[in-house]
């Protein structure tokens, strides 16, 4: 894939702002007239919505968008165009023409390198630059907005942060250039796209919801990273998984069923596309030690039937965080069980990539600490 560039980054509208301390104690004194915000509405939305994170984020994945194609993606409540031109290079801009304000993903062409507007044509170069007029015009002193991007992983990255700051961390590019057909997946969630991180923390539902035995869990936390470590028995085979979450975005997951020598390794993506809207997309590579000693044709075709299935193990065994994810809300003060400390260190942690004024993440640490100490 090309080489990643940087661009101009302009701060998204539409930002969530976490309710303040003082809305909720107004919540607290007016609720015996009004129903508590937990309560789910049947004709709307009525759960407290978190602020967007800073960091890095999938906003596609790199197939999705050809030489030559222009999409518009849905990201922190607002639109994106990314385009990729006839040579390969990704691109992702805010959607409006510098000209007269014509939205480049409504009609935008791709002309070789450049990205060509549907109104009056001029054309921006790979750079942003307007690099050509319309017969007889001289391009204008006039550069699209481009957005932090990177192009890694089988996705398309884009940086966000609340104050415009350029990336001050990265996600390394992972090599998987032995594995063989790798399969995606992608679905549109309501609630809170952190849920997918936080999930990572969570042992007590490993047992009960995805069904493994013998759980433990321990976890390091390294400035943007957190990684956890899983060991567990599913089905009564041995189960070793490694999930290293960087930043709230992207999560590489190295699983292994090493009593068969099965390995996967999975990358997942979460996604704040709108307030309470979230897209978790993910790919998985299995490995299989046994197929390494066979023939390069065979082991194709081994894979091209193992993937198939080993992707529909893996739907059924995390889609059952779907519906849970979806429809969840996000209690400042939850009540935790003994051994549930991995969430004060996980609403910690996860607190540097929130502006200092979303604020219920410090007072919930608090909480969550009073409570897993019981
Ligand atoms: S609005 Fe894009 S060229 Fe005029
Ligand atoms: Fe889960």
């Amino acid at each position: 894939m090309p080489e990643p560039t940087t661009h101009f980054m302009r701060e998204p509208l539409g930002v969530n702002s976490a309710p303040s301390v003082a809305d909720e104690r107004h919540a607290r004194i007016v609720e015996v007239r009004t129903p508590p915000r937990s309560m789910r509405s049947t004709t709307g939305e009525t759960r407290p919505p978190h602020p967007y994170a800073n960091g890095w984020f999938a906003v596609c994945f790199s197939h999705e968008v050809k030489p030559g194609a222009v999409r518009i993606v849905p990201f922190a409540g607002q639109e994106l165009v990314i385009y990729r031109t006839q040579s390969g290079l990704a691109r992702a801009i805010d959607p409006y023409c510098p000209h007269l304000g014509a939205h480049l993903g409504h009609g935008g062409k791709v002309d070789g390198e450049n990205l060509v507007c549907p109104f009056h044509g001029l054309s921006f170069g790979p750079d942003g630059g307007c690099v050509r007029a319309c017969a007889g015009q001289t391009p204008p002193n006039a550069t699209l907005t481009g957005r932090y991007m990177k192009e890694m992983n089988g996705a398309i990255m884009v940086w966000r942060h609340s104050e415009d700051r350029p990336p001050d961390w990265e996600i390394p590019e992972m090599d998987l250039s032995d594995r063989l057909n790798p399969r995606y997946g992608s679905h549109e969630l309501e609630g809170y796209f952190d849920s997918m991180v936080e999930n990572s923390m969570d042992l007590t539902h490993f047992g009960w919801v995805h069904g493994f035995t013998e759980t433990a869990l321990s976890h390091e936390v390294d400035g943007h990273k957190l990684i956890v470590t899983i060991t567990a028995r599913w089905k009564g085979q041995r189960f070793h998984s490694r999930l290293t979450n960087f930043g709230l975005g992207f999560t590489r997951g190295e699983n292994a069923l090493p009593d068969l020598g099965v390995q996967v390794v999975t990358l997942a993506f979460a996604t704040p596309v709108a307030p309470m809207k979230w897209t978790f997309r993910w790919s998985d590579n299995p490995s299989v030690a046994r197929f390494d000693r066979w023939p390069a044709p065979l082991r194709k075709l081994a894979y091209q039937v193992l993937n198939p299935l080993a992707h529909r193990w893996l739907i059924s065994v995390v889609g059952g965080d779907f519906p849970i994810w979806d429809a969840r809300t996000r209690l400042p003060h939850p009540k935790l069980m003994a051994g549930e400390r991995s969430f004060t260190a996980f609403r910690r942690w996860s607190a540097q990539f929130y502006p200092p004024t979303s604020g219920d993440d410090a007072d919930a640490g608090h909480v969550l600490r009073m409570s897993a100490g019981r």
